[in-house]
């Protein structure tokens, strides 16, 4: 029996559908990069059965970026700017040159290329911060999604994992958590409090804690 196809130690399957133990995450993010950190970290702890094997972003003050080289993780800025007419190649590109297994978008503000959706169907996430559907599509993102949960007076927000698709967050809906809404939140003080349990709840999905419908 290869390496390759030996059963997973842990008798778990690999979200990319193999037996491999390992998987490797390529992981997409424009800004801050706080939730690329928490799958890092529980990579490198060993709660997450896998390696970020690398990281892209669309944007090349990303925080994400700085991380990544940080963690010794290959890191690519991407966007149509410096690829004009080729970046969704360079994306397909890299992540076959860093065997990717399965990709997630962890704050990534862009939507994946053609090629991408085909080639890895099925094993592309996302991370919304809110109980989808419920506020989500476009605009969508950031602050605007916790200043639409307080204006329409929800007492509770969350937290979704997704399949992606070629719009902006459908797909099939594999997990959630909820987050209460408190008297008196600000978007800022929701943000954060979402933030927090985004950290928690990456590494339990990760790490196959929460099951994958
Ligand atoms: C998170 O709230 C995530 O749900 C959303 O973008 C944010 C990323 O935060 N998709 P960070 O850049 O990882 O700090």
């Amino acid at each position: 029996m290869t390496g390759e196809n030996k059963p997973a130690e842990n008798g778990r399957r690999s979200f990319d559908g193999s037996n491999t133990r390992m998987t490797n995450i390529a992981v997409f993010a424009s800004h801050g990069g706080s939730d690329l950190q928490a799958i890092i970290d529980g990579c490198e702890a060993g709660e997450i059965p896998a390696r970020v094997c690398v990281v892209i972003s669309n944007n090349s003050t990303s925080r994400a970026l700085e991380r990544a080289r940080t963690a010794k993780i290959p890191a690519f800025h991407v966007s149509e700017a410096k690829y004009p007419g080729a970046s969704d190649e360079k994306i397909f590109e890299i992540l076959r040159e860093h065997e990717a297994g399965i990709v997630f978008l962890a704050g990534y503000l862009k939507k994946m290329p053609e090629n991408v959706l085909r080639e890895y169907a099925g094993r592309i996430f996302n991370i919304h911060p809110s109980l989808l559907p419920k506020f989500g599509g476009k605009g969508m993102f950031g602050i605007n999604v916790h200043a639409a949960v307080l204006a329409a007076g929800e007492t509770e927000t969350g937290i979704t994992i997704h399949r992606v698709t070629s719009e902006y967050d459908t797909g099939e809906i594999l997990a959630q958590k909820k987050v209460p809404v408190l008297p008196g939140d600000t978007p800022q003080d929701l943000a954060a409090r979402v933030l927090e349990q985004e950290h928690i709840f990456l590494v339990e999905f990760l790490s196959g804690c929460v099951t994958v419908k």
